[in-house]
This record gives structure tokens, C-alpha cells and sequence, in this order.
């Protein structure tokens, strides 16, 4: 039977520290602040924005908002992101996606000065990853990582298999396991023998997007494995996993909700601090 690993106590032990840093660093006189911005009014964006505003405010970051009606053109948007740019009291920015269609995401990520990106989605952030240079890495990659060393699970010399392969999670995930010294294989929906390329991995990590996708035939005994979906399913939270088919057979796994989910905004508060203590340095 798996070890639950529990990522709310454990981004509850970095938000801990972090408040201490904030604390530390209000000392010396440099502030943190995080603006964040959204176009329109979905639903789950408006939860996800909230939640990182009441993390902010926990740790003692300083959180503006800033919220653009859907009907707002691209320019506005690049306006104010080079405005939030030149702004020296503000020192990190994140827009929250997706944007409405009319608006060009790439561009928008791409506006955003790397040095407050504390979503690390601009190119050069993720140039930087893949080149292994310091630069700020996508929180929910950055969180599964600290969530397999803070749990004493060994990266290096493992198999890991990442299934998935956007540019906000499984593109960074596998590149932060090749640098962790795995050897990595990345799925997708064009995999052949998907399951049994999953079987063979010491470390399974899922990013599909699909609910209870991966079943106990993906699952080597003893593997650890990271569920990074999440979907309501007749009104119950479930993850792309099945959690009580993968619990029994798996070392390590985390439940949804309560594994990944809790570290990605642990994480985007890391960035923050980081991006504070950087501008500090500058003044
Ligand atoms: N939409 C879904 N996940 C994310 C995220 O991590 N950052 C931003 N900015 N938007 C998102």
C-alpha cells in the first residue's frame, strides 16, 4: 500500500518559511509584490486568481490586482504589462490564463519582463531550464520536485515517465527530471504502447488532462506516482488517476485533492520571494 504524500502540509511547511523570509527581507527594507492580472471572468480562473491572493496576503506579499473586462484588446493588455514592467515597486507579474481567444497568449508571455515572470512561461525562462541556467521554473514542475524530496523518494538513475507535454507542465517536468539526473521518457497522445511504456516507469507522472485515465495496468509494483490532473466527477474531485486501483500497487502517490494541486501556489510564493530578493540586490 502507497504512502500518501501529502502536498498540503507540505506547501503549508513552505509558505511557513517563506513568511519568515518576507518577514526577514521587510528588514532590510525590500517589499515583495505580485501583480496579478486577469481578463474577464471565468469561473475557475476568478478561483484560481483568489487563491493566490489570499496565499500572498498569508505570507505577507503585497498583492495587486488588476482586472480587464473580456472585451479588452490585446494592446491594453501589453499597456499595462510594460507599465507593470517599468513599475520599481511591483516585482512580479502573472497574467492568468487561458486568455479570451481574440488575445495572442504568446505574445502576452512574452511581454512580461523574465525578470518578474514568476510563472516562468517566458521563452527565456524556459530557455534558461533547458540550457540550465538560474532563471524561474513553472510552479507546478518546481512543486512535484520538491514534493518527491521532501518525501525522500531518489530522481537520480530512475525511470521517469512524464505523460503530458504542454509548456506548463510536462515539457518543464521532464526537463527537471532529466536535470535531477532521470532517465526520462515524455507521452503524449501519439504514444504507441502508452501502457506499457508507463509500466516500466520508477516514477510515473501524469499530465493528461483525461479523469482516472491511467488505471492499475500502467503501474509498475512499487512505483511512485504523481497525479497531476484534476476534474469533478459526479461532484467529487478526482484526478487523471485511479487513485484506489494505483494506491495499493504504487510505494509512493498523491491523493487529488491534496497532492499537487496545494504546491503549485506554494511554489508561485517561492518565485515571488525570489523575484524580491533579486530586485533587492539591483537597488
Ligand atoms: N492557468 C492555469 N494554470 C496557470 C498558471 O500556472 N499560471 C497562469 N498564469 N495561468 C494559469
Amino acid at each position: 500500500m502507497a504512502v500518501r504524500i501529502d502536498g498540503k502540509k507540505m506547501a503549508a511547511d513552505i509558505k511557513e518559511e517563506l513568511k519568515g523570509e518576507v518577514a526577514a527581507l521587510k528588514e532590510k527594507g525590500i517589499t515583495c509584490c505580485l501583480a496579478v492580472i486577469q481578463v474577464g471572468d471565468d469561473p475557475a480562473s476568478s478561483v484560481y486568481v483568489g487563491n493566490k491572493k489570499k496565499a500572498c496576503g498569508y505570507i505577507g506579499i503585497e498583492s495587486r490586482s488588476y482586472e480587464l473586462p473580456e472585451t479588452a484588446t490585446e494592446e491594453e493588455l501589453l499597456a499595462l504589462i510594460e507599465r507593470l514592467n517599468l513599475d520599481d515597486q511591483v516585482n512580479a507579474v502573472l497574467c492568468q490564463l487561458p486568455l479570451p481567444a481574440h488575445i495572442d497568449e504568446k505574445r502576452v508571455i512574452s511581454a512580461i519582463s523574465p525578470e518578474k515572470d514568476v510563472d516562468g512561461f517566458h521563452p527565456q525562462n524556459v530557455g534558461a531550464l533547458f540550457t540550465g541556467q538560474p532563471g524561474f521554473v513553472s510552479c507546478t514542475p518546481a512543486g512535484i520536485i520538491q514534493l518527491l524530496k521532501r518525501s525522500g523518494i531518489a530522481i537520480s538513475g530512475k525511470n521517469c515517465v512524464v505523460v503530458g507535454r504542454s509548456n506548463i507542465v510536462g515539457k518543464p517536468m521532464a526537463l527537471l527530471m532529466l536535470r535531477e539526473n532521470a532517465t526520462v521518457t515524455i507521452c503524449h497522445s501519439h504514444t504507441r504502447n502508452l501502457r506499457e511504456i508507463c509500466a516500466q516507469a520508477d516514477i510515473l507522472i501524469v499530465a493528461v488532462g483525461k479523469p482516472r485515465f491511467i488505471d492499475a495496468s500502467y503501474i509498475k509494483e512499487g512505483a511512485t506516482v504523481i497525479d497531476v490532473g484534476i476534474h469533478r466527477d459526479e461532484n467529487r474531485l478526482c484526478g487523471d488517476v485511479k487513485f484506489e486501483e494505483a494506491e495499493p500497487l504504487a510505494s509512493f502517490i498523491t491523493p487529488v485533492p491534496g497532492g499537487v494541486g496545494p504546491m503549485t501556489i506554494a511554489m508561485l510564493m517561492y518565485n515571488c520571494v525570489e523575484a524580491a530578493k533579486k530586485s533587492g540586490k539591483k537597488e
